[in-house]
């Protein structure tokens, strides 16, 4: 594109470090990913409860109410997905910039698309957790009765059944939500934040 030539990033005076400063912690992107009905949100809310408590500043991106608002335009084909992921990676990154611990719950299903957002932030301020749950226990637990539509037909696309799921290799963090408590998930994730959000 011919025009990008003449856009010319601006330096502000008051920066990361600032608010980071001002909020007496740091900010980061805490990307939870898994199944449909694998845990990610009823994760990142208990620990935001938690966070808010001891007054960290955080703000959770979900699957189902960005795409009620920035996302409505996108479905679940890959290249829509693809869009998604790379636009909340785009609204995390400004928000960590802003100073907020960002927790975001997506399926995220490609591991190129979760790479691609690692990429977009400073090393470090990109901490991938892995919801892992056995299909067939989300499937069991059918919270929002998507699977029960998706083995009827009545929904394409639909990850686990007809579109795929890839693993993250190394995530920052492995949780077996169906191994281990809720709250045991959840002080996992505290513990490791608590030095991580420390000011340097
Ligand atoms: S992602 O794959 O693009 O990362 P995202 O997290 O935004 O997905 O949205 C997933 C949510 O959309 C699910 O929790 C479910 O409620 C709903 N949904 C609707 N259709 C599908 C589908 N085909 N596959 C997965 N989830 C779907």
């Amino acid at each position: 594109m011919e025009e990008k030539k003449y856009i010319i990033p601006q330096q502000h005076q008051i920066q990361k470090k600032d608010r980071n400063q001002l909020h007496q912690h740091r900010s980061l992107l805490l990307w939870f990913t898994g199944l449909s009905g694998s845990g990610k949100s009823t994760l990142a809310n208990l620990l935001e409860q938690k966070l808010h408590q001891e007054a960290v500043h955080t703000y959770i991106l979900d699957g189902d109410n960005v795409r009620a608002g920035l996302n409505k335009d996108l479905g679940f084909g890959t290249e829509d997905r693809q869009e998604n992921i790379r636009r909340i990676g785009e609204v995390a990154k400004l928000m960590v910039d802003a100073g907020v611990l960002v927790l975001s719950a997506f399926i995220s299903p490609f591991e190129s698309d979760r790479q691609l957002v690692r990429e977009l932030l400073p090393e470090g301020d990109f901490v991938e957790i892995f919801v892992d749950c056995p299909l067939e226990i989300c499937e069991q637990r059918d919270v929002k009765g998507l699977y029960a539509k998706a083995r009827a037909g009545l929904i394409p696309n639909f990850t686990g059944i007809d579109s795929p799921f890839e693993a993250p290799k190394t995530p920052e963090i492995h949780l077996k939500t169906n191994e281990q408590d809720l709250e045991d998930s959840v002080n996992i994730l505290y513990n490791f934040l608590k030095t991580r959000l420390k000011l340097s």
